[in-house]
């Protein structure tokens, strides 16, 4: 059934201590209200930020869309949401205020809309738990369904009072129940499904008599029962539930999606030695039969071919690998890597790195802005700069390109086969034509014919017995 979500995340986050916006802290790379968005998102069936209209007001009344209410540094929160209708909260008067800010936008929606509230710092949500909570009001015919947990320590939680038969009576907060009330285990997720028309009629009635002075969302829970309304809860695991208010709840946080999506990655039929020690952030996308070894981590748009084996102390970013790839203590980002290339130890590919299928780029080896074709190595202590290399092209050890005169890059270009001697300096801009041979130690700087041997260093000078004459 179609809904609406309203997404809070206008508070300060103060236990934080960021100059951050709280909800702006990412999770394997991802913006912690980019979670939120991104499952009620899915679970309202629109794919991942496919709701920005080109003119937003042609979506204000669409039943399925997604309001963020922002306020504290909401200029760093509101570039993140770019595809949510935003309400801006002022003044930080509480989870209720922050709702009455929305009223305008939610009176714009049809009058038996359902309406589901999130609050913008609990990331673990999934989709599929926004969709049952929606369901489980529509089948319990409720008014509200607050999703709640249970815990064995609900410290900092409000707690769901329900009567002795068991129906949900109010939501108290931690700071203004009693101990009695303390004692219970059943904790608010901060997560509700509302009809929409109750909802708004009782926001006017809501107060800032309690313990913090703010306007609670949880107390319409209980207007709703005093005005005869049904009230139900949906129960799920903690675990997806947990506010993040501090920095230790963060790695938490961090550690349980890492959990999740490595396990979705293993049961697709990826290999992971400790599962523990490899991050994939969300939107990665890895083949079956995929290595990855300890204290990798794949990020950005980042995509790995079957037979890859990754790591040990790898990151890929943004970067396409192959199949077949042996990528060991390597960091490669925004270079595209094609089948059966072997990289590392410790070689650092940058941005615009091309390697074709099977080159190899070794020990110590930095490639830029480079192609190196098909089957070539560059094997040892080099560096490649704005370069293109042929096809069965060998790099001596210590080969540098020179690309840089110091006031601008210049390219060079390597023909096949070419044979380039060990610790050869490429005096960019250059060309080594087919088939050429440089001679070790040689600095090159006129461009080398095809099949020729250039060579370019000092006769050497060899005196005898300079061990007796000292
Ligand atoms: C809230 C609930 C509590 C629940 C908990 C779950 C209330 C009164 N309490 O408490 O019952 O157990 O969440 O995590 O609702 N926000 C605004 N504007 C405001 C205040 C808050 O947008 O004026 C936003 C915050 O950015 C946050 C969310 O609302 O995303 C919750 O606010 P927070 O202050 O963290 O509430 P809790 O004390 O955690
Ligand atoms: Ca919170």
């Amino acid at each position: 059934m179609p809904f609406t979500t309203l997404i809070l995340a206008a508070g300060a986050g103060t236990r934080m201590k960021s100059e951050r916006a709280k909800v702006a802290h990412t999770l394997l790379g991802k913006p912690m209200i980019r979670w939120v968005v991104d499952a009620a998102a899915a679970a309202t069936g629109l794919a991942a930020g496919s709701v920005a209209a080109a003119n937003p007001s042609d979506q204000r009344t669409d039943a399925t869309q997604i309001i963020t209410v922002i306020g504290h540094q909401r200029e760093q929160v509101e570039p993140l949401v770019p595809d949510t209708t935003l309400v801006v909260q002022e003044e930080r008067l509480g989870t209720g205020h922050a709702v009455m800010m929305a009223r305008s936008k939610l009176l714009e929606l049809p009058a038996d809309a359902s309406l589901v509230v999130l609050n913008g710092d609990t990331p673990l949500i999934t989709a599929a738990t926004i969709s049952a909570l929606a369901a489980a009001r529509a089948e319990d015919a409720a008014a509200a369904t607050v999703l709640t947990f249970k815990l064995d320590d609900p410290t900092n939680y409000g707690r769901i009072i329900r009567d002795p038969a068991d129906k949900v009576l109010r939501i108290v907060e931690e700071k203004d129940a009693t101990p009695e009330e303390r004692a219970c285990k059943e904790c608010n997720s901060g997560a509700y499904c509302f009809e929409l028309s109750a909802l708004l009629a009782q926001l006017d009635k809501l107060s800032n008599d309690n313990a913090q002075g703010e306007y609670y969302l949880t107390d319409v829970i209980g207007l709703y029962v005093a005005e005869g309304l049904t009230v139900t809860a949906h129960i799920v695991d903690a675990e997806e539930v947990q506010g993040i208010n501090s920095r230790v709840q963060l790695a938490l946080a961090s550690k349980a999606l890492q959990r999740r999506i490595n396990k979705e990655h293993m049961e697709a039929g990826v290999t992971m030695l400790d599962p523990e020690l490899v991050w994939v952030e969300p939107g990665v996308e890895i083949e079956n039969d995929v290595e990855l070894l300890p204290l990798t981590f794949l990020g950005g748009a980042t995509r790995v071919g079957s037979g890859s084996v990754l790591g040990p102390n790898t990151r890929v970013t943004d970067s396409t690998i192959g199949r077949g790839c042996h990528i060991v203590e390597t960091e490669i980002v925004g270079a595209l890597l094609e089948d059966n290339v072997a990289c590392g130890p410790r070689a650092y590919l940058r941005p615009g790195t091309v390697m074709k299928a099977g080159s190899k780029a070794g020990t110590h080896v930095e490639i830029k802005n480079s192609t190196v074709g098909s089957n070539s190595k560059v094997p040892h202590l080099s560096y490649i700069g704005d370069a293109t290399l042929g096809s069965d092209v060998n790099i001596g050890a210590g080969t540098i390109t020179c690309n840089y005169d110091g006031i601008s890059k210049n390219p060079t270009t390597i023909g096949d086969r070419a044979f380039i001697g060990s610790a050869t300096m490429l005096i960019a801009p250059v060309t080594v034509g087919a088939d050429a041979v440089t001679g070790a130690g040689s600095a090159i700087a006129k461009d080398v014919p095809e099949s020729a041997l250039a060579l370019e260093r000092n006769k050497q000078t060899t005196i005898e017995n300079w061990k007796e004459r000292q």
